[in-house]
C-alpha cells in the first residue's frame, strides 16, 4: 500500500489549512450535520479537510432560519464549512452568501454547476450553466463580489472529444478569471447522472491545462482509490460521496496509512477486512442514529436514516435486509434494536459496488 507523504501535505485550500487528501461530497439528503459529524469522528484532530452542505437554493436561504432548517443545521464543533449554493441571480446569491458567512460561519462558497435534475435545468441552474460560459463566469463574479472567503465551482464532465475538452479548459479559465479559487470535477456527463465509469482522464486534463487547485470526484470507494486518483490525475484533493457515507472510517484508514494519530476516542487499528468493516458499519449506523436524533425531529431523523441505508446498504453483502428492517421500524428506538440485532450476525462488507443508484 502506498503511504507516500505526498498524500499528507498542506493543500492550497483555505489558506493552506487543508492537509488531508479526502473530503466528503455535497449530497442532498445526506451531507447534513449528522453525517458530517460521523465522518469527522473518524479523523484525527491534526487532519483538516473542507466540509460541504447539501445544495442550498439561493432563492430560499435568505428567508430561512438557518439554525433550524435541516439542510443548514450545523454543530458547534464544525469548521472549514463550504456550503454549496444553487443560483443564477445576483440578489439571492448575495443575500445567501452574506447570511451564510456572517450568521452561519461559512468559510467559502461552492457553486453548483453540475446538478442535472429537471428542476435545476428549468431554472437554468446547475449543469445548464455549463452550457453558457459567459453567464457561468458572471455567476462566479456575483458570488466573488460578496464572499469574503474563496468561491469554488462543482462541475460535470463533458464528452471526450478534443473540442469539448478544449471548451472545458476555456470554461474553467473563465471561471477562474471571474474569481473561482478552485473547481471540483465529477467526470460523469449530465446524461450519465451518477452511473457508469467516471472519466478520471478529464481531471488529469484539467490539472494539466489550468492553473490552481482541482478536486477530483467519482468512483472513489476505498482508500486505495484515493491514492490512485492522486497518482493518475495529480488532483489536489479527492472527493467521495456515497462510499465515504457508507465507509466513513475511510478517513481513519487513510490517517493510519499516513502515520497520523488515531481519531479521538478510537483505539486499535482501522477496520480493513470485510468482517471488520461490516461490524463498523453497524456501529457507525447506530452513531448516526444518535446524531440524527440530536439534530432533527424524530420523524425526520427516521427518514434521514432510511435514506442513508437506501444509499449505502449496497456495500453490505446482505444489505437489502437492512432496508426491510429500516422501513418496518416505527421509531428510532425500534430501529436501534433491529439494527443491533441485525449486526449480531456477521455482516461482511464488500470493497466495491457498481455504484448503480
Ligand atoms: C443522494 C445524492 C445527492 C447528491 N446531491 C448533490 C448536491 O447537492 N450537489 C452536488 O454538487 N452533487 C450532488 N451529488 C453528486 C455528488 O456530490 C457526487 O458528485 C457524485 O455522487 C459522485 O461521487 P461518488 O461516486 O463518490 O458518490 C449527489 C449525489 C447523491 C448520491
Amino acid at each position: 500500500m502506498s503511504t507516500s507523504p505526498v498524500y499528507f501535505k498542506k493543500r492550497d485550500f483555505l489558506n493552506g489549512q487543508v492537509n488531508f487528501p479526502l473530503c466528503l461530497a455535497p449530497m442532498v439528503g445526506l451531507s447534513h450535520v449528522a453525517l458530517r459529524r460521523l465522518v469527522k469522528s473518524y479523523m484525527p484532530a491534526e487532519a483538516k479537510t473542507i466540509w460541504p452542505t447539501e445544495m442550498l437554493n439561493s432563492r430560499k436561504v435568505p428567508f430561512e432560519d438557518l439554525r433550524l432548517t435541516p439542510e443548514t443545521m450545523r454543530h458547534s464543533s464544525e469548521t472549514e464549512l463550504i456550503p454549496q449554493i444553487l443560483g443564477n441571480e445576483e440578489r439571492p446569491i448575495k443575500e445567501s452568501i452574506i447570511r451564510l458567512q456572517d450568521e452561519w460561519g461559512a468559510e467559502g462558497i461552492d457553486i453548483n454547476m453540475g446538478c442535472p435534475v429537471q428542476k435545476a435545468l428549468k431554472h437554468n441552474y446547475g449543469v445548464s450553466l455549463m452550457g453558457d460560459s459567459d453567464y457561468a463566469a458572471r455567476v462566479v463574479e456575483m458570488a466573488a463580489r460578496w464572499s469574503k472567503g474563496p468561491v469554488s465551482v462543482k462541475l460535470r464532465a463533458v464528452d471526450n472529444s478534443n473540442e469539448s475538452l478544449e471548451k472545458l479548459t476555456k470554461f474553467v479559465q473563465g471561471l477562474k478569471q471571474s474569481g473561482a479559487s478552485w473547481v471540483c470535477l465529477h467526470p460523469r456527463t449530465a446524461e450519465q447522472k451518477r452511473r457508469g465509469q467516471a472519466d478520471w482522464a478529464q481531471i488529469k486534463w484539467l490539472k494539466q491545462t489550468i492553473s490552481g487547485p482541482v478536486i477530483g470526484n467519482g468512483d472513489i470507494q476505498t482508500a486505495e482509490d484515493v491514492y490512485q486518483m492522486i497518482d493518475e490525475t495529480d488532483c489536489d484533493l479527492v472527493m467521495s460521496g456515497r462510499a465515504l457515507a457508507a465507509r466513513p472510517w475511510m478517513m481513519w484508514q487513510i490517517a493510519e496509512d499516513l502515520g497520523l494519530s488515531n481519531p479521538e476516542g478510537r483505539v486499535g487499528k482501522a477496520p480493513r477486512t470485510p468482517e471488520e468493516e461490516g461490524a463498523e458499519y453497524g456501529r457507525a449506523l447506530l452513531q448516526l442514529v444518535d446524531y440524527c436524533e440530536e439534530a432533527f425531529p424524530p420523524s425526520l431523523a427516521l427518514r434521514k436514516i432510511r435514506f442513508y441505508i437506501r444509499t449505502t446498504h449496497v456495500w453490505l453483502l446482505f444489505g437489502h435486509s437492512l432496508i426491510g428492517i429500516s422501513s418496518l421500524a416505527q421509531d428510532l428506538d425500534q430501529l436501534r434494536r433491529s439494527v443491533t440485532e441485525f449486526f449480531l450476525v456477521e455482516q461482511p462488507m464488500r470493497a466495491k459496488t457498481s455504484l448503480r443508484q
